[in-house]
């Protein structure tokens, strides 16, 4: 049915009177930054509950009106996901793993009771994008272009229930590394005070709330000089679940890797995903399981533990150097990007950049 629902949708083309002028989008393009610069275009699709989804433009990027009662306003109805293009070097754009996020945008739609939007829909809104704003995709290594889709409740209505309109839209934006210090290995704060998910929660869905819920905490990590927060479970307080925007993954000396399970409340990520399968193709055992603050310290200071690395579409894959709670401190091995780390980073950007086989059918090129 999405293919049909996607032939259905004739997207209207609206070209940009000014769009920046190429030396100064050359400039943006070689300092990126994360989530500040901005592409001249976006995708909007709308949806109701008698027209289902409709309007579909490419166009200018504008700010969106919305009425001050709008659902999403008072009830934080919306998702989002998170992707990039790369740029290959013959030229073409490639997009990785594009239909995991369209699936994930539609776990995240029916966990926040929103109306699904069709997989091609949702890779043909993409495309058009990264077509219209090709330009915009940086060469350096390490850049490409950040590509945000989200949906978000437009109906203005004070009552408590799914709301019955709902804007999509992607806009997409230049990025460099994520971290500002650009640090070979970033530090952890372990929040004992916060918790980001809990069973039955949205941990799973990728929505606004669940980022909203973790500005203090990582606030908390800031002030105390780290660069990222690490949560734990909120049953227990004693399981490792995942940062802020990151999955984890626990390297031993016995060349064994862990990553705590999916068991609800962390985000299902796609870097976490990828890098299971190619840790294993390196002969690795992965194990998906459960981890504790407890264990995590007591092994990273017999040295059990040689390694422990955060990935996500925005961080890609980052060494772990320290981790500080109200219990004190510790570092991971020698506090900077062990070897497994590297070697994972450099073989899933590899692979994304298009200077590394593609075995897995993850890269789309979209020339
Ligand atoms: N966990 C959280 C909370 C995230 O926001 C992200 C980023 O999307 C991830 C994990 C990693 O997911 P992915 O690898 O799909 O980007
Ligand atoms: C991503 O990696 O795409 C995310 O959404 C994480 C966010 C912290 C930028």
């Amino acid at each position: 049915m999405a293919s049909e629902a996607a032939a259905q949708m004739n997207f209207q083309t609206m070209e940009h009177p000014a769009p920046m002028p190429i030396d100064q989008r050359t400039q943006v393009l070689l300092t990126p930054g994360f989530g500040t610069q901005f592409t001249d275009h976006m995708v909007s699709i709308e949806w109701s509950d008698t027209r289902g989804w409709h309007n579909g433009v490419i166009g200018p990027r504008h700010p969106i009106q919305l009425d001050p009662a709008a659902a999403v306003l008072h009830y934080a109805q919306e998702i989002f996901e998170g992707l990039k293009a790369y740029r290959h070097p013959d030229g073409t754009a490639a997009l990785f793993r594009p239909e995991a996020n369209a699936k994930r945008f539609n776990d995240s739609a029916r966990r926040m009771a929103m109306p699904e939007l069709p997989e091609e829909m949702f890779l043909e809104a993409i495309r058009l994008l990264v077509e219209k704003d090709n330009g915009w995709i940086p060469e350096e290594e390490g850049s490409s272009l950040y590509l945000r889709p989200f949906m978000f409740a437009s109906e203005a209505f004070l009552g408590v229930r799914p709301a019955k309109r709902y804007k999509f839209l992607v806009i997409a934006s230049p990025a460099g590394n994520y971290f500002k210090s650009g640090a070979p290995a970033v530090s952890i704060w372990v929040s004992s005070d916060y918790t980001r998910a809990a069973p039955g929660g949205t941990g799973a869905a990728k929505c606004g709330g669940n980022y909203a819920a973790s500005l203090v905490p990582q606030a908390e990590a800031i002030e105390r000089g780290h660069d990222q927060v690490v949560f734990l479970d909120a049953a227990e307080r004693k399981w490792i679940e995942e940062l802020g925007g990151m999955n984890l993954f626990f390297v031993f000396d016995d060349g064994r890797v862990l990553t705590p399970a999916l068991t609800g409340t962390i985000l299902p990520g796609i870097t976490r995903n990828s890098l299971i399968t190619l840790l294993r193709e390196e002969g690795l055992t992965v194990e998906e399981g459960r981890y504790s603050l407890e264990q995590w310290r007591e092994d990273a200071t017999t040295g059990k533990l040689v390694e422990t690395f955060a990935c996500g579409t925005a961080a890609v894959v980052t060494a772990v150097g320290r981790v500080s709670g109200h219990d004190g401190e510790f570092t991971i091995g020698t506090g900077g990007p062990g070897q497994l780390t590297q070697k994972m980073k450099d073989r899933l950007t590899g692979i994304q950049r298009g200077l590394v086989a593609d075995s897995h059918g993850w890269v789309k090129k979209l020339g």
